[in-house]
């Protein structure tokens, strides 16, 4: 038998305690899998005092993680701390270059510094692994690295932030606008007290540039990711999807296209018949189309301090039983850069909802402007008739380029009957 894994835990908040709870609930199972006994050693955390769910009473504890981190006994650090820079970054660090393994659930800072970590691991010949930082429990990186390994990936999408798409399902359910679902949010815990990192997208563009740097094999590009959040997602746009047959999700996406890599995170309208419009909630989903395998969708809680755990320990056995490719799916030397395809690139379909006063020949020089810039609309809506006042009027394009639908709307809000700047949500065809 091997000897005994030797571990510690930097951050003992939602994620860390789940983590503790699981290795001691489910030890007899995890031993058996990893082939060794499992033990945990040290744990480190703010503040000394604080009420927490499990008892720690046998383990060791450290004022400082960074030492803890350092500490000759220990085998593996799991990093629960969170933040891209700061104390998580230090306690990384300096476990990888003391040559030990490092688990860690902190989506920001790989984000921020993933390939730099992933090559320090290389280096002192250990793993980085992060399971945790993308879509919670769902296994998606352990999906895209062994099990779709022997296709080329074509695209990788999701719903990545469960709340965001609590707030979407709510507003569709509810018919409430967002301020409000928001507020209820964060009264039920769903939604931080400062919720901007989920809601402005930037949770999701954290998580989308790990996503496809393991599909595509690149450096990890947070700054190449376009993000747009849920802020002006409006409930007349969710009852306009409705009736057009779709639902409006957050999703990230990455595709390679001739211009690079394409990385882009904001609301889509997403087709009914996509099984991922049908996820609801705080579930989170991914979909990944290989170019032997198809389209695999995975749909699960992607936060949590149970399911969260549930992916730490994965990586956690891995590191166990010494098997499992590199973090990023190939060695961090092997990494390419790809240029960032610019969204002007971007090519597909669109809803627009413009308000016109309702007056004769408005329409006509709405279509004008669309004609002029190349861009062919498939249908086009106008609900009720209120002669001289604000009415919605929504289309859908068929597939153009972005920069000639952004001077196509340029047009039409300069138009004196369009009377608020257009809204505009791409359209994926899933
Ligand atoms: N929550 C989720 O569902 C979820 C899901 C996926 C990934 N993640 C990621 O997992 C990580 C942890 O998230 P969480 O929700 O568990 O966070 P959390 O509940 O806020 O816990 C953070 C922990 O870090 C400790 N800590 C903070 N600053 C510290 C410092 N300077 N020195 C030592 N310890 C410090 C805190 O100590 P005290 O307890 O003493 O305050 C706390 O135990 C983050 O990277 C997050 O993005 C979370």
């Amino acid at each position: 038998m091997k000897p005994t894994l030797k571990i510690a835990i930097a951050g003992l908040g939602t994620v860390g305690t789940g983590v503790v709870a699981l290795l001691r609930r489910n030890r007899t199972l995890l031993e058996r899998h990893a082939g060794r006994k499992l033990e945990l050693v040290a744990v480190s955390a703010r503040d000394r005092n604080r009420t927490r769910t499990i008892d720690l009473d046998a383990v060791a504890w450290h004022a400082d993680p960074v030492a803890m981190a350092a500490l000759p006994e220990v085998d593996v650090v799991i990093e629960l701390i969170g933040g891209s820079d700061g104390v998580a970054r230090q306690v990384v660090t300096t476990a990888l270059g003391h040559g030990k393994h490092v688990v860690t659930a902190n989506k920001a800072l790989l984000a921020h510094h993933g390939t730099t970590l992933a090559r320090l691991a290389e280096a002192k010949g250990v793993a980085l692994g992060f399971e945790a930082a993308v879509a919670g429990g769902i296994p998606i990186l352990k999906a895209l690295r062994e099990g779709l390994a022997a296709n080329h990936i074509l695209r990788v999408c999701g719903i990545l932030n469960g709340t965001c798409n609590y707030i979407l399902s709510q507003m569709r359910q509810s018919g409430r606008d967002f301020a409000a679902v928001l507020a209820e949010a964060q009264g039920l815990g769903y939604a931080e007290a400062d919720p901007s990192f989920d809601i402005d997208g930037v949770d999701t563009a954290h998580k989308l540039a790990l996503l496809a740097a393991v599909a595509f094999g690149n450096s990890v590009n947070f700054a190449g990711v376009h993000v747009e959040g849920i802020r002006h997602v409006t409930a007349l746009d969710i009852a306009f999807a409705h009736d057009l047959g779709y639902r409006i999700k957050l999703l990230g996406l990455a595709r390679l296209t001739e211009h690079g890599i394409e990385q882009r995170v904001h609301p889509c309208m997403v087709p009914l018949t996509a099984p991922i419009a049908h996820v609801e909630g705080v579930f989170n989903a991914v979909m990944i189309e290989g170019d032997f395998v198809g389209r695999v969708t995975l749909e699960g809680r992607g936060a949590g301090a149970d399911p969260t755990a549930s992916a730490v320990i994965a990586d956690l056995l891995d590191i166990a039983t010494e098997r499992g490719a590199p973090g990023f799916g190939v060695p961090a030397s092997a990494l390419v850069e790809r240029a960032t395809s610019p969204m002007a690139r971007h090519s597909g379909a669109y809803y627009v909802r413009l308000m016109v006063v309702d007056r004769p020949g408005v329409i006509a020089d709405i279509t004008a402007a669309f004609r002029d810039e190349a861009v062919s609309i498939e249908q086009l809506l106008q609900r009720g008739r209120a002669p001289g006042e604000a009415v919605p009027v929504v289309l859908t394009t068929h597939d153009t380029e972005e920069a000639a639908m952004l001077r196509a709307l340029d047009r039409i809000h300069a138009l004196e009957t369009v009377i608020e700047p257009p809204r505009l949500i791409r359209v994926e065809n899933l």
